[in-house]
């Protein structure tokens, strides 16, 4: 049965069951702060399961795209990925367990057909400490539930340190069953609902000696077992409790969460003990065969979902309504986080050629966007800004890559690291990968140590930098140097168009005569780059561009892509400068001025020399001359 199949049926079942069947959620959540993304089905219905009256009703059922950022490193595990689709069926104080565990095991038997002799549950233990007993109840309606197919369903207590004998019924405490958006009872916030949950594993099955091989193989096997012999399908979340004050009470209503992975039922359903290995990836899949010039999903697996489930996870975060790009910031820092891990593994799988992502991006699309017609609305929006990040991430680790190649492999160091992270944005994990990959020797521990050292101190000078960058580095508030200061921020907006984006500030100090500027950058410019500076600041003076500030939060100020530092007491107010204006912005700039109103009044600018000012930095003196 193929996932779209899987997927209808699912909803069919449930509508047959008298459920509304609702549309995705948005992956940015509205309306809630405590997360980024929304990683349930559950999370967008939060208040009707508190009360609200839900305009289709007490039941509803959906498949909503979700996104979990926590299991990004998890990836790679033939289980795990960060985008899945969850099927949801709610019941908001309408039916409970005995309506809810029937028609689950019924649609995994009947509609997927499943063999239940593979299925197993678990249910709450019980806490005596929040008062809330044992789910006995579901325990009995598993056993009836089963008895009707000819098994009988013994229940087991301490599974996980007797093990599971002839079980099919466990009991878990408040870390395996129970739920909450915030996990266990203990972590639950005040006014945070949830409750007992009972969930349904799949057997991949004893005979393969998965566990028996596996690193737990002196520890006792049961569902939760890590061996991976059991996969979790499903998950039944009995929404009865809020925590309060006092104690845990019960909720006015009593509710059904339930929800199933549809990439794991999906893969139990072909057959496979692997989530990639399904028609849910396998366009993907074969596109990164294609794009890696014949390398084999087999041979390459960990690289291979990497790839697959970023790229994928990208499309739905950037094709969502609300989509948000690549960015430094929040759920954009998400997205870029994953389109440049997705562009490092290719790499290792030699995918050399570039604005490849977007070719990827093109299976995904083509494949959800009758499902998720949002994809389809929002497709140029995904390919433009996919391929405009693979695009600038290429070439900083191009220069990153060079840079690695001329460090003394003899004694590789912490400070080595630090550099390439700080001028190139080349992550501390690649340079492990590629002294990794070319056989060279290093210690972790002390690699690590310094690494963290430098970035500690980095960090303190940034602080001390942002305090004096506000005051200005200026001789004083003159024509001259207000003129000279809106000329510097021209003048780094060029150097990071022509050099790119590891060039930042790194120091001042501008007098009526000069201006000097220090700047991240490895190496001596040339005349052409220092020409073309020259040129693009002359441009913006020509343009006549507005220069205007804004007061804004830091978070505002990346968000708005404000060059500057960062780092600072949260909340604090900053002034951004913006040369230019409509689509037409040349410069965004973090400062507290004095800048001119209109750029045409700088004359002409010229850059008097450029040298080394340490190391990784630049140092450039120049001047504007009256025309
Ligand atoms: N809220 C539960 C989960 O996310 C069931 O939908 O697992």
């Amino acid at each position: 049965m193929t996932s779209r199949e899987i997927r209808q049926k699912y909803l069919d079942f449930f509508k047959k069951q008298g459920h509304a069947v609702i549309p995705s959620a948005s992956l940015l959540p509205e309306n809630d702060p405590s997360t980024l993304f929304t990683s349930s089905g559950m999370q967008p219905l939060v208040p009707y399961l508190m009360g609200e009256k839900h305009p289709e009703g007490t039941r509803l059922a959906d498949s909503q795209k979700s996104f979990r950022a926590e299991d990004i490193e998890e990836v790679g595990d033939n289980r795990h990925s960060t985008f899945f689709e969850m099927l949801g069926n709610w019941s908001l104080g309408d039916y409970f367990k005995k309506e809810q565990l029937p028609w689950f095991f019924e649609f995994l038997t009947k509609e997927v057909g499943l063999d239940p002799k593979r299925l197993y549950v678990s249910v709450y233990s019980g806490n005596a400490e929040i008062g809330v007993e044992r789910d006995t109840v579901s325990v009995e309606i598993w056993k009836e539930i089963f008895k009707k197919t000819g098994i009988e369903a013994r229940d087991i207590e301490d599974a996980d340190k007797k093990g599971m004998g002839d079980g099919r019924i466990f009991y878990y405490g408040d870390k395996k069953n129970w739920w909450s958006r915030s996990g266990a009872p203990a972590n639950m916030p005040v006014g945070e609902i949830g409750g007992p949950d009972s969930e349904v594993f799949y057997d991949l099955g004893a005979e393969l000696n998965r566990h028996e091989k596996s690193k737990w193989k002196d520890e006792p096997c049961h569902v939760n077992c890590d061996c991976g012999r059991f996969i979790e399908i499903g998950n039944s979340v009995f929404i009865e409790f809020v925590r309060t004050e006092k104690g845990f009470e019960p909720l006015p209503q009593k509710n059904v969460d339930f929800g199933g992975g549809l990439e794991r039922i999906t893969m139990v359903s072909q057959g496979q003990d692997n989530i990639f290995e399904t028609d849910l990836y396998s366009g993907i899949l074969e596109k990164i065969t294609l794009l890696s010039g014949g390398k084999k999903y087999r041979d390459n697996m960990s690289s291979f979902e990497v790839i697959a489930d970023h790229l994928k996870a990208a499309c739905f975060i950037m094709g969502d309504d609300k989509g948000v790009a690549p960015s430094n910031t929040d759920q954009g820092y998400l997205v870029r986080r994953l389109i440049r891990r997705a562009v490092r593994y290719g790499k290792q799988i030699g995918i050399n050629k570039d604005h490849w992502t977007k070719e990827a991006a093109g299976i995904v699309i083509e494949k959800y966007r009758e499902i998720y017609p949002e994809l389809a609305r929002n497709e140029k929006f995904i390919i433009n800004n996919l391929d405009e990040e693979e695009t600038k991430f290429a070439k900083t680790l191009n220069k990153g890559l060079k840079e690695f190649e001329k460090m003394d492999s003899g004694k590789v160091t912490g400070q080595d690291a630090f550099n390439l992270f700080q001028t190139y944005g080349f992550p501390l994990e690649m340079f492990f990968e590629e002294l990794d990959r070319n056989n060279i020797k290093y210690d972790k521990d002390s690699v690590m140590g310094e690494y963290n050292r430098q970035m500690q101190k980095h960090q303190d000078m940034s602080r001390t930098a942002a305090a004096g960058k506000f005051k200005g580095g200026l001789a004083d508030h003159s024509e001259e140097v207000t003129k000279l200061h809106t000329a510097a921020h021209l003048m780094l907006s060029a150097l990071r168009r022509v050099l790119g984006d590891h060039v930042h500030q790194k120091g001042s100090n501008i007098t009526a005569e000069r201006l000097r500027f220090d700047f991240s950058h490895p190496e001596k410019m040339t005349d052409e780059q220092k020409q073309a500076v020259e040129r693009l600041v002359n441009e913006a003076i020509a343009g006549g561009f507005p220069v205007k500030y804004e007061e804004m939060t830091l978070d505002e100020a990346r968000v708005y892509g404000a060059e500057g530092v960062f780092e600072s007491k949260y909340g604090e107010k900053v002034k951004v400068y913006t040369v230019g204006e409509g689509n037409n912005i040349f410069s965004k700039e973090i400062c507290g001025g004095p800048h001119v109103d209109n750029t045409s009044s700088l004359g002409k600018f010229k850059i008097k020399k450029e040298e080394s000012s340490g190391s990784g930095t630049r140092r450039i003196k120049a001047v504007l001359e009256n025309q």
